[in-house]
C-alpha cells in the first residue's frame, strides 16, 4: 500500500493526472491487484485529496482455450504435429484433437486426406494463431479478431478503470483524524490536520444562559471603574428609609420627591430606624435651624418622615451610608462606585420605567475642586468612548455646585443628557463627621440610557420589563466601549 501511494503521488506530482488506473498499475507493477489499488484511491478521494472518475470499458481477453493455445500451440498445430508418418484415420484425429482442429489445418494447407487417411502436406508450419494470441490482442486486425472471438479464443470482458486527478486538498494529503488532542491544541498543530468532524463549525448556540444587554454594559462600566481604582459599594438593599435616602443628603422633608407620586412607600414594615441618635440630632439640626455656616431649610423636621421605609430612589443613599461609615472609621481618600437598581413612581412611557439602574461614582479627598470633578467625569466618559462632553450648571438639593453632564451623540447628531453631578454640600458631609477639608465629587447616571444608545434602541421597554423580545437578548453581541481615545 505504501508503495502504491508512493508511485501514485510521484506520478500525479509529475503529470497531474492518471488517465487509466489499470494501465498505470500494469506499468508500475503488473502483480498488483486493480481492486486493491482502487480501495486505496477511494480512501484518498473521501478526504478530497484525489478526484476519481470511473469509466466503464470493454477489454479483449483470452479465454481458457486462448491461454492454452498461447502455451502449447493452436489446436490445428497440435493436430499437425500429432500426425505420424503412416497417417491418421479421421476418427482418430477427431477423437484426439477435437472437431475444431481439422478445419483450420486443412484450410491453411498443412494437411491432406490421402486414401482415407490424414497426412502432413508441408514439412514445416508457422503457428500464426499462437503468435497472434501471444501478442497484444488489440493489435489484431478487426476481421481476424472477430474470428478469434467466434472460435472462442478471445472474449470481451467489462473492465472499469478510473481516471485519477488531484483533489482540492491534494497538498494536505492527510488522513482524517477522529480525535483532537491536548498537544495539538497546545502547539496549534490541529490547524494543519484533517478531522472526521468540522473543526470550523461554530457549534450550536446554547438554549439558555444569555447575558442581558444591561448586564453586559454593566460589566463594561464596572471594569472602567475598577481600572480607574474605584471600589464597589454594597448596594444589595433595595429598601431604604427616608433618613438615608433623603435626610442624610440634606433633602428637605417637603421636597416633592418625597411624595407618594414620586416614591414607593412600604406598607410592611412601614418604618425602620437604623441611625444613631447623635447623627440624627445633627441632621435634624442642620435641616431645621442650620449649622456649619448654613441657614438650613428652617422647618419642623419630623422623625416619622425619616423613618418611613421606601424603595430607594437613587443609589446616592448607599453613598451616604458609605461616607458616614468612612467618617466614623477614620477618613481616608476613597473612590467608590456602584451600579444597581433604583425605583421611582413614574408614569411609564418609552423613556421612563418605575425601576431602572443607576451608575454612581464618587471621589472623596482633601480639597477636591470643581475641576477635579470635571476631570474625573471626563476621564470616565473618555474611557466609554465619549470624548465630547459639556457641563451645564444645575440644581441638586445635596450638591453645590451641581452640573448636568451632556455628551455629543454622533449618531443622533445632538447633545444628550448623560447624568448629574456635583460636590456634596457641607450640610451633608459635616454632620456625618467628615473633616472640614474633605470634599466629595460625585455623579450619577442611568445604565439604561447608554445601553439603549449602544444597542440602537429608542424604547426602554425593549430592554427592561415583561415585553422584551427574548431573541433580542439571545442575539446581541457583547458590549465594548473603546478604552482608548482615537
Ligand atoms: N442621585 C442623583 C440622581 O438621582 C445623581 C447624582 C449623584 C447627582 C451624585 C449628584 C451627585 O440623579
Amino acid at each position: 500500500k505504501e508503495e502504491v501511494n508512493q508511485k501514485l503521488f510521484e506520478k500525479l506530482d509529475k503529470d497531474n493526472v492518471i488517465e487509466n488506473s489499470r494501465e498505470w498499475l500494469a506499468s508500475v507493477n503488473p502483480s498488483w491487484d486493480h481492486n486493491d489499488a482502487v480501495g486505496v484511491l477511494k480512501s484518498w478521494e473521501s478526504i478530497d485529496t484525489l478526484v476519481l472518475e470511473f469509466v466503464d470499458s470493454i477489454a479483449n481477453v483470452l479465454t481458457a482455450a486462448g491461454e492454452e493455445a498461447v502455451k502449447n500451440g493452436s489446436p490445428e498445430s497440435k493436430l499437425y504435429h500429432g500426425i505420424p508418418e503412416e497417417g491418421l484415420s479421421m476418427a482418430e484425429a477427431n477423437a484426439k484433437f477435437g472437431p475444431t482442429a481439422l478445419g483450420p489445418a486443412k484450410s491453411k494447407g498443412w494437411v491432406e486426406v490421402v486414401a482415407g487417411k490424414l497426412k502432413k502436406k508441408v514439412d514445416t508450419i508457422v503457428d500464426t494463431t499462437q503468435q497472434q494470441l501471444s501478442g497484444d490482442l488489440n493489435a489484431i486486425p478487426a476481421k481476424e479478431l472477430l474470428n478469434f472471438k467466434k472460435s472462442r479464443f478471445v472474449e470481451e470482458k467489462k473492465l472499469n478503470y478510473c481516471k485519477v486527478s488531484k483533489g482540492p486538498k491534494y497538498n494536505i494529503r492527510k488522513k482524517e483524524l477522529s480525535d483532537i488532542t491536548v498537544e495539538m491544541l497546545k502547539d496549534d498543530s490541529w490547524a494543519q490536520e484533517n478531522f472526521k468532524f468540522n473543526v470550523n463549525s461554530l457549534g450550536l448556540v446554547p438554549e439558555s444562559g444569555y447575558r442581558h444587554p444591561l448586564s453586559k454594559v454593566k460589566a463594561e462600566f464596572k471594569q472602567i471603574f475598577l481600572d480607574m481604582g474605584f471600589e464597589e459599594m454594597p448596594t444589595f438593599n433595595f429598601v431604604e428609609n427616608g433618613f438615608w435616602n433623603f435626610d442624610a443628603l440634606f433633602q428637605p422633608q417637603q421636597h416633592p420627591a418625597r411624595e407618594s407620586h414620586d416614591t414607593f412607600f412600604l406598607k410592611s414594615p412601614a418604618t425602620s430606624h437604623d441611625f444613631t441618635e447623635e447623627y440624627l440630632d445633627k441632621v435634624k439640626t442642620v435641616h431645621s435651624v442650620g449649622g456649619y455656616g448654613s441657614l438650613g431649610w428652617i422647618y419642623d423636621w419630623k422623625l416619622e418622615e425619616a423613618e418611613k421605609n421606601i424603595l430607594r430612589t437613587h443609589t446616592t443613599a448607599v453613598s451616604a451610608r458609605m461616607l458616614y461609615k468612612l467618617a466614623q472609621t477614620g477618613f481616608k481618600p476613597k473612590k467608590y462606585f456602584s451600579i444597581d437598581r433604583v425605583f421611582r413612581n413614574e408614569t411609564l412611557d418609552a423613556t421612563h420605567l418605575a425601576e431602572f439602574h443607576q451608575v454612581e461614582g464618587l471621589v472623596i479627598d482633601n480639597d477636591i475642586s470643581l475641576s477635579n470633578l470635571i476631570g474625573v467625569i471626563s476621564e470616565f466618559f473618555r474611557r466609554l468612548g465619549i470624548d465630547n462632553i459639556r457641563f451645564k450648571p444645575a440644581f441638586n438639593p445635596y450638591t453645590e455646585p451641581s452640573m448636568e453632564i451632556f455628551g455629543y451623540h454622533p449618531m443622533l447628531k445632538k447633545w444628550v443628557e448623560l447624568g448629574n453631578s456635583g460636590i456634596f454640600r457641607p450640610e451633608m458631609c459635616l454632620p456625618m463627621g467628615l473633616p472640614e477639608g474633605a470634599r466629595v465629587a460625585a455623579w450619577g447616571l442611568s445604565l439604561e440610557r447608554p445601553t439603549m444608545i449602544k444597542y440602537g434602541l429608542d424604547n426602554i421597554r425593549a430592554i427592561f420589563g415583561n415585553s422584551i423580545n427574548v431573541n433580542f437578548i439571545k442575539n446581541n453581541p457583547i458590549c465594548m466601549f473603546p478604552t482608548e481615545t482615537k
